[in-house]
């Protein structure tokens, strides 16, 4: 069985197993570990781990200010994707936005990235563009679209 819990600055290793697995570095995507532990010190950032019995298998990493939440990351192992702990994820943060009064949560998708459509089905729309927002070992710069959830309702 699948569990959601918190982690924080002590989960980096599990955290950065899960990103190196789940993230191809061609895209420049993936935050490295220094990049994880700068927000995971924060008091306004929080880490949740989907975990089995035996292992760390995904993690959603957000943070806020005042209202608003915004998705830094979220992956899944590949062994573990396709099987709902994505949805799992981004339920239970969700969730936890909506509790602690926030109205929106924000996030960033490189274009061409197919978990856009993992957000569309969940709820998000797209609602504008970034150019060239990220630096990929190409050389290329592919834009970052955000999208958002409106938690109002
Ligand atoms: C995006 C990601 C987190 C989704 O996690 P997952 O556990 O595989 O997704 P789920 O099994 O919970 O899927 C939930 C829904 O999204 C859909 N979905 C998931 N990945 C999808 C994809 N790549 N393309 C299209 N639809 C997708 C599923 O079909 C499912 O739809 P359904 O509810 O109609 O059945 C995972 O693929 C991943 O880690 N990707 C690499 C890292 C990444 O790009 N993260 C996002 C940018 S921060």
């Amino acid at each position: 069985m699948i569990r959601v819990v918190e982690g924080d600055a002590g989960d980096i290793a599990a955290l950065m197993t899960i990103m190196d697995d789940a993230f191809d570095p061609a895209y420049g995507e993936a935050w490295t570990a220094s990049q994880c532990l700068s927000a995971l010190v924060l008091p306004d950032c929080q880490l949740l781990l989907a975990r089995t019995d035996d292992d760390v298998c995904g993690f959603a990493l957000s943070r806020w200010v005042l209202d608003h939440e915004e998705l830094l990351m979220i992956g899944v192992a590949r062994r573990f994707q396709r099987q709902n702990i994505g949805k799992l994820l981004l339920s239970e943060t969700v969730v936890r936005a909506r509790c602690a009064g926030r109205t929106k949560i924000f996030l960033e998708v490189r274009d061409g990235n197919n978990a856009r459509d993992f957000y569309l089905k969940s709820g998000f729309n797209s609602i504008g563009r970034r150019k060239n927002y990220y630096k990929n070992a190409t050389g290329l710069s592919p834009d970052a679209i955000t999208m958002a959830l409106d938690l109002q309702y």
